[in-house]
């Protein structure tokens, strides 16, 4: 018979013993997340007969790494590991498969599919859009004897791409809709906990020690605070997203588009005779040729609407070398007439962008978004701030920039090109004092 023997740490049993529906651990660095997680999956697999278990990272190198090898060598002798289907197979049906979502719409793999565990390592490296997927999986797979309430573990280190969603639940404890506060548990765990590191690598505290300030908070005391989430933290769906009503016909429209054989965004926006800027709908599809986003607008587009412009990245008017021609003409020819290029100056077009959504004397934004632009309300809040240059935003993960890019374009439209380089304020009919975020760039954080 093997036996394995373990043992936790005052946090990571705390953590084994937790029966919430989601449980969170860890916090900072070194706190032996990684092992409590490990170590969560095989107690459940070889307590519970037939149990189907998901773990996941974000990247397959991360989950070889951390996972995919230390379980091998600790299970020899106690699970089978099928390679092609990355699972480990317990003799008493149980089953932990392990996985991964490198991409945003990597998630939809799992759609369908029931898991009674699901263990999310490094949860902040995944959105939320991810994370919502996922417990949608979370049910009684049918291969279990016994009942067993489905649930899910999580550890995480703050900043990253999920950093604001599990801040939310785990640590400010605000809750919306059907969430409910008692489902959610988490348990902080410092380097200070484990044990292990304190005895066997007391100089990775050192090195953790002689982070700059604000990414000591985070990494060694994990906290939460000092690591710049959104990159427009103003964005409120409450605020900034409202439900569609009729356009009047006189309304000025225009549209803007970042093209991409990986992804074409494209924004419609009209402006109320009061100035506000409503954005009221959108096109998000990927793979589609020249030719064929420019049909694909057009169509989306209704006769009678009145189209002023369609502003697009500058790159569209760069010749093709397979053609000689530039994307522009080639969506000219494909019936998209009315093309301009956008002006590109990034940060002072972000500027723009966070002034819009800023609020104003009247209590409301001069940027809305109709309720169905899904891609812009999702992408916009999980912008992140470059880590090299202050002000931009970062480009990674490269899928959510498509749609805020878009935005950029379509509202420095609005702004004449010589004020745009001036980094003046907006010549909106309101007051904008153009001021910097308040905060600190967000810095990536490379895990342990
Ligand atoms: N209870 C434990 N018993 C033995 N080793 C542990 C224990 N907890 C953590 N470790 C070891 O401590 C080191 C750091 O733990 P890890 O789980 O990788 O931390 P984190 O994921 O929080 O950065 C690893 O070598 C891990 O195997
Ligand atoms: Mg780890």
């Amino acid at each position: 018979m093997s036996e394995i023997l373990i043992c936790p740490n005052e946090k990571q049993r705390l953590f084994f013993e937790s029966s919430a529906r989601y449980t969170a651990y860890g916090g900072a660095r070194g706190g032996g997340k990684s092992w409590a997680m490990r170590m969560k999956m095989v107690l459940l697999a070889v307590n519970y007969e037939g149990i189907n278990i998901l773990l996941l990272r974000r990247t397959l190198g991360e989950l070889r790494e951390n996972h995919i090898l230390p379980l091998q060598k600790l299970l020899t002798g106690i699970a089978e590991y099928r390679e092609s289907q990355k699972e480990f197979r317990f003799g008493n049906g149980s089953r932990i498969k392990l996985g991964y979502c490198d991409g945003e719409s990597d998630v939809l793999q799992y759609q369908g599919q029931s898991y009674e565990v699901i263990g999310m390592e490094e949860a902040t490296h995944f959105t939320y859009f991810q994370f919502q997927c996922l417990t949608e999986c979370n049910r009684a797979s049918g291969s279990m004897k016994k009942p067993f309430t489905p649930r899910m573990f999580l550890t995480a280190n703050p900043g990253g791409v999920g950093h604001d969603w599990f801040k939310r639940l785990f640590v400010d404890r605000q809750y919306r809709g059907n969430e409910k506060a008692e489902n959610y548990a988490f348990i902080r765990s410092l380097v200070f906990d484990n044990a292990y590191i304190m005895e066997n690598n007391p100089e990775y505290v050192e090195t953790l020690m002689a982070l700059p300030e604000k990414r000591r908070a985070a990494m060694l005391y994990g906290d939460w605070n000092s690591f710049e989430g959104a990159f427009f933290p103003e964005f409120c769906e409450e605020v900034h997203v409202c439900v569609p009503f009729e356009i009047p016909p006189d309304w000025q429209r225009f549209r803007a588009l970042d093209y991409g054989l990986d992804m074409t965004a494209c924004l419609w926006f009209a402006i109320s005779p009061e100035g506000r800027v409503y954005v009221y709908r959108e096109l998000y599809e990927s793979g589609l040729l020249l030719s064929e986003a420019a049909a694909k607008i057009r169509a989306a587009t209704p006769r009678q609407e009145s189209i002023r412009y369609t502003v697009a990245s500058p790159d569209l008017w760069n010749r093709r070398q397979e053609s000689g021609k530039s994307g522009a003409e080639i969506m000219t020819a494909a019936g998209l007439t009315g093309l301009k290029k956008a002006q590109n100056e990034r940060i002072n077009g972000w500027r723009i962008v966070r002034e819009y959504l800023k609020d104003g004397e009247d209590g409301k934004s001069a940027l809305c978004i109709f309720r169905g632009c899904d891609n812009l309300i999702r992408c916009l809040p999980l912008l992140r701030f470059d880590s090299n240059v202050r002000e931009d935003a970062a480009d990674t993960p490269h899928e959510i920039t498509h749609a805020p890019e878009a935005l950029r374009y379509g509202l420095m439209s609005r702004v004449p090109r010589s004020e745009g380089k001036k980094e003046k304020p907006l010549p909106y009919s309101r007051s904008f004092e153009g001021r910097r975020p308040e905060r600190e760039p967000y810095r990536s954080i490379i895990d342990y």
